[in-house]
């Protein structure tokens, strides 16, 4: 069986990037013949300026819209991050085993960093050692695959690079994962600016589609998507990021590629009248599986409860033996 570990962040509401990325995928994914864990990731939440009942609020809303998706508690682990106190425990160690230059080169870090500067805030060293909590989030579970977007690519390769690097000084204790992506919406843009990617704890609204947007709001949001002045379909993500987002998008919803898409239309209007009926159709079983939950938030928490549980006991001997390779006495 393929251990598969995943997670999502809870800063903001999720997004049709999200899903397309990632989410969708966790669900689709043969459960059967995987072994899957996927985590709604409170801890990496308060690594910027963050409120605690948002926190609170956004990650119980998450856990919720996986269970939508259709990840079935039966086949696979879903749970909170901070709930396993194993992730924590193992970062530690981690901490000890990467470089404070690798750390500084990490593209989200430079960028957050940037943009928390420029506001004039102060960056949280949390911000700075993320992604070494992420890479012990996948390594504590001997995680083969993880499923994820673009942006998380160079995160999943630090964790490789630190399991490697670890097995080399210690002894052979961790499987070196690798990151599976999607063929088309790795990158889901903002609509309204399509060389920036759609972000969920961005200020730009108008650009982002969340999954719990009304089907009135997509239609607006995908019909006022930023295009160009050309007027021919063309994929080419390049010259005419826009459109090619929308064709993506298109694409992913529809099981098709956005290449072969681009030949079927000769307008924008006609494109993106038809992106937005495909992701209102493509959110509406999801919006009312989430409806339902909400009138059952005992059975959410139950699903966490024993998801957390579950998770403990496949965590703990992992770090245990982790502890023990590194030089620390048992207790
Ligand atoms: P997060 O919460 O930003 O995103 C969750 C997942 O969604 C993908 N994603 C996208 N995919 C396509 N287009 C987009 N516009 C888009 N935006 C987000 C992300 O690539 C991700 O797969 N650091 C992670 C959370 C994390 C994690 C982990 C992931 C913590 N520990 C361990 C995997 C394994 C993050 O911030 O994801």
């Amino acid at each position: 069986m393929t251990r598969v570990f995943s997670g999502v962040k809870p800063t903001g509401h999720l997004t049709l990037g999200n899903y397309l990325g990632a989410v969708r995928r966790w669900a689709d994914l043969d459960q059967r013949q995987s072994d899957a864990l996927f985590c709604v990731v409170d801890l990496h939440a308060l690594t910027v300026d963050h409120d605690p009942a948002r926190v609170r609020r956004l990650t119980r809303q998450a856990a919720t819209l996986l269970l939508a998706a259709g990840l079935d508690p039966e086949l696979c682990t879903v749970f909170v991050q901070s709930h396993v106190d194993e992730h924590t425990r193992l970062s530690y160690v981690m901490e000890c085993v990467a470089n404070d230059g690798e750390m500084r080169r990490m593209i989200q870090y430079k960028e957050k960093a940037a943009r928390e500067r420029e506001r004039g805030g102060s960056v949280r060293l949390s911000l700075l050692t993320y992604p070494v909590l992420m890479a012990a989030d996948i390594l504590a579970y001997g995680t083969d695959e993880v499923p994820v977007g673009d942006d998380q690519a160079q995160h999943v390769e630090l964790a490789r690079d630190l399991a490697v690097r670890f097995n080399q000084r210690y002894g052979h204790t961790f499987v070196v994962p690798r990151a599976t992506r999607p063929g088309v919406a790795a990158r889901v843009m903002n609509l309204q600016e399509p060389a920036s990617k759609m972000g969920k704890s961005d200020d730009s609204g108008p650009g982002i589609v969340y999954l719990l947007d009304e089907p009135d709001a997509v239609r607006k949001k995908v019909m006022r998507a930023v295009t160009d002045s050309a007027a021919d379909v063309v994929y080419d993500r390049e010259e005419r990021p826009g459109v090619a987002n929308l064709l993506e998008i298109l694409a992913a919803c529809e099981g098709r590629d956005p290449e072969d898409l681009s030949g079927v239309y000769e307008s924008y209007g006609a494109l993106k009248k038809d992106t937005a009926e495909a992701v209102v159709e493509l959110l509406r079983p999801l919006q009312e599986r989430h409806k339902a939950l909400c009138a059952d938030p005992a059975y959410v928490e139950g699903v966490l409860r024993d998801g957390a549980e579950k998770a403990r006991g496949m965590a703990k001997p992992m770090v245990d033996t982790v502890y023990r390779a590194i030089g620390l006495l048992p207790a």
